[in-house]
């Protein structure tokens, strides 16, 4: 890593679809934040399994997922880009950090409420530790920046927290990272539910639009969004919520302000405004369909740079680990304490 750069570190569950809210929201701003940091991403594979996967279309998805955050236009040359369980320093510090985190405080966290509410026959232990994991994730990598979801505002506090609890003990062990939660085109909702976020698992097919999706398929699903009866595209969250989804996705992908927008589109009837916008996906994700293309069939290609990923992502990793390990009093194998403390 470069050293006189900060280090982002960001994750994403191979769960469900990558979405173009995903893109918009999260996976573009990765590909922009390549040269002013040090950028570590994690597919974070260990984070899904805490609610059932299907073992055969669970490693499909994963693969497919690790090539989608590659055509997003990763570069695996400035980035560090690799499977979670790849890493087992992970886990190992997540271990460590359990016993600085307080069971009080995972029950009450909103998603393992959340969580827990949805998966009721499997409440499991992975669930209400989830934040843990997630802080190991990032405090591994002596991150600076974690950019995420409002909805993950909750994990990067309990992360700091822990940081900040673990150094107040032991001395400055951890950076403590700042979460970075982008506003613009953050929140891109549903095509069906346009007062809900598009979601990367949701039951209506037609609700979604995949990165990877193919333009009729695209095109079908704009055609068939959820608009109103009032006939005007005008950019209002409560009255028209479909409408105004719309307006962000055009104006996220294409850098016209909304307000533009409704003026090119003030005399346009619906289906012309709703072709438009899915015309506009079409051709946006043009790239990110032939480069995912690319991927997906050379898979020695992909294994290998999964391997370089792992293998650059556990030296850092490892340094953290060491250091965390000396600092709670563990016994170390590389520089014979043993003996020292014999004397
Ligand atoms: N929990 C995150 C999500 O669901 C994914 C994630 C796992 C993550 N580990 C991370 C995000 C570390 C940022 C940093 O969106």
């Amino acid at each position: 890593m470069v050293v006189d750069k900060k280090i982002l570190y960001s994750g994403i569950q191979p769960t469900g679809i990558m979405t173009i809210g995903n893109y918009i929201g999260a996976v573009s701003n990765w590909a922009k934040m390549q040269d002013e940091y040090n950028c570590i991403f994690g597919l974070a594979d260990l984070h899904a399994i805490t609610v059932r996967q299907d073992p055969i279309e669970y490693r499909k998805r994963a693969t497919s997922f690790f090539a989608q955050i590659l055509a997003c236009g990763l570069n695996v040359e400035k980035s560090i880009v690799y499977f979670q369980s790849h890493v087992h320093q992970h886990t190992e510090l997540q271990w460590i950090l359990n016993c600085y985190a307080y069971v009080g405080e995972m029950q009450r966290m909103t998603q393992f409420k959340d969580k827990s509410a949805k998966h009721e026959e499997n409440i499991n232990m992975g669930l209400l530790d989830y934040p843990v994991l997630m802080a190991a994730d990032i405090l591994l990598y002596r991150a600076d920046l974690v950019p995420v979801g409002i909805d993950q505002k909750q994990h990067i506090e309990i992360t700091r927290d822990i940081a900040c609890r673990f150094n107040s003990i032991y001395g400055d062990t951890f950076t403590v990272p700042d979460g970075y939660f982008p506003t613009l085109g953050a929140k891109i909702n549903g095509l069906q539910t346009p007062t809900a976020k598009m979601g990367k698992s949701d039951a209506d097919p037609d609700n979604a639009v995949s990165i990877i999706d193919e333009p009729d398929v695209i095109m079908r699903k704009f055609r068939k969004a959820v608009t109103d009866c009032d006939r005007k595209v005008k950019f209002d969250l409560s009255e028209k919520p479909g409408i105004s989804n719309l307006l962000t996705i055009m104006s996220a992908l294409t850098g016209t302000p909304i307000c533009e927008l409704e003026n090119d589109f003030a005399n346009a009837d619906y289906k012309t405004f709703k072709e438009a916008v899915g015309s506009v996906v079409v051709e946006s994700f043009k790239p990110v369909r032939e480069n995912y293309a690319r991927y997906i069939s050379d898979k020695s290609h992909l294994q290998q740079i999964a391997s370089l990923g792992a293998e650059r992502a556990s030296y850092e990793a490892e340094k953290t680990l060491t250091k965390v390990k000396r600092r709670i009093g563990l016994v170390d194998k590389a520089r014979r304490t043993i003996v020292a403390v014999e004397k």
